[in-house]
């Protein structure tokens, strides 16, 4: 068929494409699209000679009929796309003021959908990156709200928001690694792992905390069938590579560290943990010591990250996150990046304000409001 025949059916048959607003969906919602048909159809108006050609032919890419995806990704029948971005994509293809332009952003779309290109260390598909707007990549972060869907909760003083470890892992594991948290608390790591379909290893030095937070997990749903695993030990000294062992575990890909901020909140009377160290030093040696056993049973060139904040003490700001930084830094690791993120306040700490900035201001120093995530990547 010669162009201008095809011309004539693309052109003179198109139905006018009706308009998706009226379909209910907002930018963000997940549209399906026939791979084979939709690839066909851009590799025809790749074909077009001129870009009045071009787009009328893209009058019968705008006419395939989408179904509701789930998440942004490619198979081997379907492609899923947003429909914003989809819509903004093939409006930039329209508006195009010449045909070499408009081909150029055809070529990247076809690329986008036939494509992929993923880090070594994650399913991030880098030929679609404009659709993972849910991803952060700045260091700063503001959260404004916990999580608290599912099992997540609140409850356990001195959590971490489950968003923190699901950003991490979205942009750090790839579907079916093992995650390593040895600071497990009430398991805001596993249960976001569970629904990642990540495998997780939590430790937690009290025995009451580790079968509470077990039980938890086990009643978070578990759609990509991973495995969870729950047990009790000192970080500090247990031997990684043994636990991992009898799991069958060969490495970890990822290993998400949230210690207590040494004494700031007392978690037990263990002589062991880490809010129960004399000193700073003593903390900040302690620390290093969980550091340094999670190393031996993660893999190569992944990523550790800690979550934690500062302390105020004798008139002093007391850098707990620079201070254990440094002393990663003296093991096998870069750093990737430091992570801002806004202090959630505590409900007893809210009717405190007025007091706090009174002793603020009198005592010439400022309040907390921020924590720090360290990423580092194993050398
Ligand atoms: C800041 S909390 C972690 C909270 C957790 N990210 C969550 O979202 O629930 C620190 C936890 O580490 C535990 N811990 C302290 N020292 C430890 C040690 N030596 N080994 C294992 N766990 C320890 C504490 O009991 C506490 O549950």
């Amino acid at each position: 068929m010669t162009p201008s025949a095809k011309r004539g059916v693309l052109g003179g048959d198109a139905v006018p494409p009706r308009s998706l607003d009226i379909v209910g969906l907002n930018v963000d919602s997940p549209l399906s699209l026939p791979k084979d048909r939709l690839l066909q159809l851009l590799q025809g108006c790749l074909e077009s000679q001129t870009i009045e050609e071009l787009r009328t032919r893209l009058l019968l890419v705008k006419e395939l009929q989408p179904g509701r995806g789930k998440r942004a990704g490619n198979t081997p029948e379907v492609v899923t796309v947003k429909f914003g971005l989809w819509h903004d994509q093939l409006r930039q293809i329209r508006e195009s003021k010449s045909l070499e332009r408009g081909r150029h952003y055809l070529k990247r779309m076809i690329k986008s959908f036939d494509e992929v290109k993923t880090p070594s260390f994650s399913d991030i598909n880098l030929c679609r990156w404009q659709e993972y707007d849910d991803l952060w990549t700045d260091s700063l972060w503001n959260i404004e709200r916990r999580d608290r869907s599912g099992q997540h909760s609140g409850h356990y003083w001195g959590n971490f928001v489950p968003q923190i470890p699901h950003q991490l892992m979205r942009r750090f594991t790839k579907a079916g690694d093992w995650v390593l948290d040895p600071f497990l608390g009430s398991g805001t790591t596993l249960i976001e792992a569970r629904r990642l379909g990540r495998n997780a290893l939590g430790v937690e030095l009290q025995e009451s905390v580790a079968q509470e937070t077990w039980a938890r997990v086990q009643r978070e749903d578990n759609p990509h069938k991973v495995q969870s695993v729950v047990r009790q030990g000192d970080s500090s000294s247990v031997d990684f590579r043994s636990l991992l062992d009898q799991h069958q575990i060969p490495s970890v890909q990822l290993a998400v560290l949230h210690p207590p901020y040494h004494d700031i909140i007392r978690f037990s009377d263990q002589p062991e943990c880490l809010s129960n160290q004399g000193d700073v030093n003593a903390f900040v040696e302690g620390f290093t010591r969980v550091v340094a056993g999670v190393s031996k049973v993660l893999q190569k060139k992944r990523h550790l990250a800690v979550v934690i904040g500062d302390k105020y003490a004798g008139s002093e700001w007391v850098p707990l996150g620079f201070l254990t930084m440094q002393r990663i830094l003296e093991l096998d690791f870069s750093l990737k990046s430091i992570v801002v993120k806004n202090f959630e306040e505590t409900l007893g700490k809210r009717s405190q304000r007025e007091l706090w900035r009174y002793r603020a201001l009198a005592g010439g120093f400022y309040v907390f409001k921020h924590e720090y995530v360290f990423l580092f990547q194993k050398k």
